[in-house]
């Protein structure tokens, strides 16, 4: 039989911990060797993630034993990775796929796992810095256009998600009485999110110099992100419907609709969905995915996935809800 990958989860008792455990569990290649929590030690997996129940014997630990692991998720909060790993020393045979922004700049040898733009890089590599989840949505959104030179003028969008996007820890915005019924912008045109999307921008067309002006909403429903983006295109839409599937015809989860789409087609699936429309002089994209999974866990496991050599849709098959 072949050999498992001995595998870690720091931070495995938050939302995009949880998610990856969901997957994880399942996978044919994956053996949990431990799942970290200082919250919630000792406790068993369905009394932090009910949902579990029946499918892992595990226990959550306050114990980080680096040594013998072959890959180690890190979900942490955003500045929690670096200190985590300074302090947490892993085997160079330790692959690390950090879910947090901390290495997106591919500082300290990291790669930036967009599996769209960097399969190849990501095949080789030992460290995985995974994309943020409204990052992946835009950069999917409008990187073949980028890349053909065709934004030549600043770029608007506006994006909404759910709010499992801003983690298990209640806030004032995430509070149900807040975002029950509710709408809200946020960080105008000054999401952290734009510095990762202009840094694969540029190594798609190094001449990229356009502002994004993103407007990013707070949705009053729990998993989800969907972006509508345009700018101006002088082309026909089919020859843009051509260049964005000739870009994604090897991608494994990033699928070109030529029909209109929805958020609920991709909602529980690693897929990111892309429909263009060509109204008023402006090509205008939308492009929608599941924050846990194309954003954040799912995308990590597909990342595992090319940098084990496995098949990258291992334990990635999963199912909308449509109705
Ligand atoms: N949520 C999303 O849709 C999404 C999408 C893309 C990327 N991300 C990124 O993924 C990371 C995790 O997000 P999340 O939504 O899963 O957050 P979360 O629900 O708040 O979970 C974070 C977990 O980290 C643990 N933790 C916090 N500080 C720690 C430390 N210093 N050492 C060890 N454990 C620590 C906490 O565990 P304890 O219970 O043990 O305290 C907590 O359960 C963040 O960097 C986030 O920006 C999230």
């Amino acid at each position: 039989m072949e050999k498992k990958i001995k595998t870690a989860v720091v931070g495995a008792a938050g939302y995009t911990g949880g998610e990856l455990l969901r997957l994880l569990v399942h996978h044919p290649q994956i053996e949990l060797a431990w799942i970290h929590s200082n919250s919630q030690k000792d406790k068993r997996l369905e009394e932090v993630h009910p949902d579990l129940i029946g499918e892992s014997q595990l226990n959550f630990t306050d114990q980080i034993e680096t040594a013998g692991l072959d890959l180690v998720f890190l979900c942490l909060p955003h500045g929690e990775a670096k200190p985590f790993l300074e302090t947490h020393v892993f085997s160079g045979q330790t692959v690390i796929i950090d879910l947090s922004t901390d290495f997106r700049d591919e500082s300290e040898g990291f790669v930036y796992g967009l599996p769209e733009t960097q399969s190849d890089q990501i095949r080789q590599a030992s460290k995985i810095a995974n994309p943020g989840c409204f990052a992946t949505c835009i950069q999917l959104a409008l990187a073949p256009a980028v890349e053909h030179g065709w934004v030549q003028q600043p770029v608007h969008m506006s994006g909404i998600t759910g709010s499992t996007g801003a983690g298990k820890s209640l806030s004032p915005t995430t509070h149900f009485s807040h975002r029950n019924q509710n709408v809200s912008v946020y960080k105008l045109f000054s999401h952290q999110h734009l510095k990762e999307i202009r840094q694969t921008f540029r190594k798609l067309n190094a001449g990229f110099d356009q502002s994004v002006l993103f407007v990013p909403y707070r949705g009053n429903f729990t998993r989800g992100i969907w972006v509508t983006a345009y700018f101006p295109f002088a082309g026909e839409l089919e020859e843009a419907y051509q260049r964005y599937e000739y870009f994604y015809r090897d991608a494994a989860f990033t699928y070109v609709s030529r029909i209109d789409i929805d958020l609920k087609q991709v909602v529980n699936t690693n897929k990111c969905l892309v429909h263009l429309k060509k109204e008023a002089g402006q090509l205008v994209v939308y492009a929608a995915i599941d924050n846990l999974l194309k954003g954040a866990s799912g995308q990590a496991v597909q990342n595992m996935n090319l940098a084990f050599g496995l098949d990258e849709k291992a334990g990635l098959q999963l199912k909308s809800s449509v109705y």
